[in-house]
């Protein structure tokens, strides 16, 4: 594992919890530590829509699974040296506690540290449809110096079956986030019949 490179995941409780296990599985083979922390929100949805075992696998991923209500882990402070943070798949209720800085909970305390150290933050913010309030705290997020990345299928990249869309999903949005996913995301390289 390279020494000096830590990465961010917090795990929130929309849909899309196989997103977190790619990233996951990609920032593994990446040689990247990986300092996790799953929402109460999020323990729910991975054990609904993956099963407990998806749950052990992403602790087994974790270099650093962190209870999400502990405010002593080292990516509660900006001093704990980060590339980026990335909250995949990024709950309304997530957005909006990182979009008004309640600081409240690990997941929004790490993201406010992301924030103001000027380091990459890759919401991947999934709902649908959108209100009001939703836009304007993806536009406050936004004008603070995070990226929004709604977790959206590369459909002309012949994707394979599901596991293949959330791995080429994160795959875009560690890539976003400044991290180099290599094989992981296949690059669109012109129309093979033009
Ligand atoms: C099966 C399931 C799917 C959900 N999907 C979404 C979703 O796509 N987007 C969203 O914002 N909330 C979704 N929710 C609701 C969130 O889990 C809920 O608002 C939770 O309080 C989020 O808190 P957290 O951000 O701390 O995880 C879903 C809940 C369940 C049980």
């Amino acid at each position: 594992m390279s020494a000096d490179k830590n990465v961010v995941v917090g795990i929130s409780g929309a849909s899309g919890a196989g997103l977190a296990l790619e990233t996951l599985r990609i920032l593994k083979d990446l040689r990247i530590a990986r300092h996790v922390t799953v929402t109460a929100g999020a323990e729910l949805t991975i054990r609904h829509e993956l099963g407990a075992q998806a749950r052990a696998e992403i602790h087994a991923l974790a270099t650093h699974d962190l209870h999400p209500s502990d405010l002593t882990a080292a990516i509660a402070s900006g001093s704990f040296r980060a590339e980026a943070m990335l909250v995949v798949p990024c709950s309304m209720r997530s957005l909006a506690a990182i979009a008004y800085g309640t600081g409240e909970g690990l997941l929004a305390r790490a993201a406010d540290v992301t924030l103001k150290e000027r380091r990459p933050l890759v919401l991947v913010a999934r709902e649908a449809p959108l209100h009001e309030g939703h836009l304007e705290a993806m536009l406050k997020v936004t004008r603070m110096g995070a990226i929004v990345f709604p977790p959206v299928p590369p459909f002309y990249s012949g994707l394979a079956d599901l596991d293949d869309m959330n791995r080429q999903i994160a795959a875009r949005a560690l890539a976003t986030a400044g991290l180099d996913p290599e094989g992981h995301l296949r690059r669109w390289t012109g129309c093979p019949d033009s």
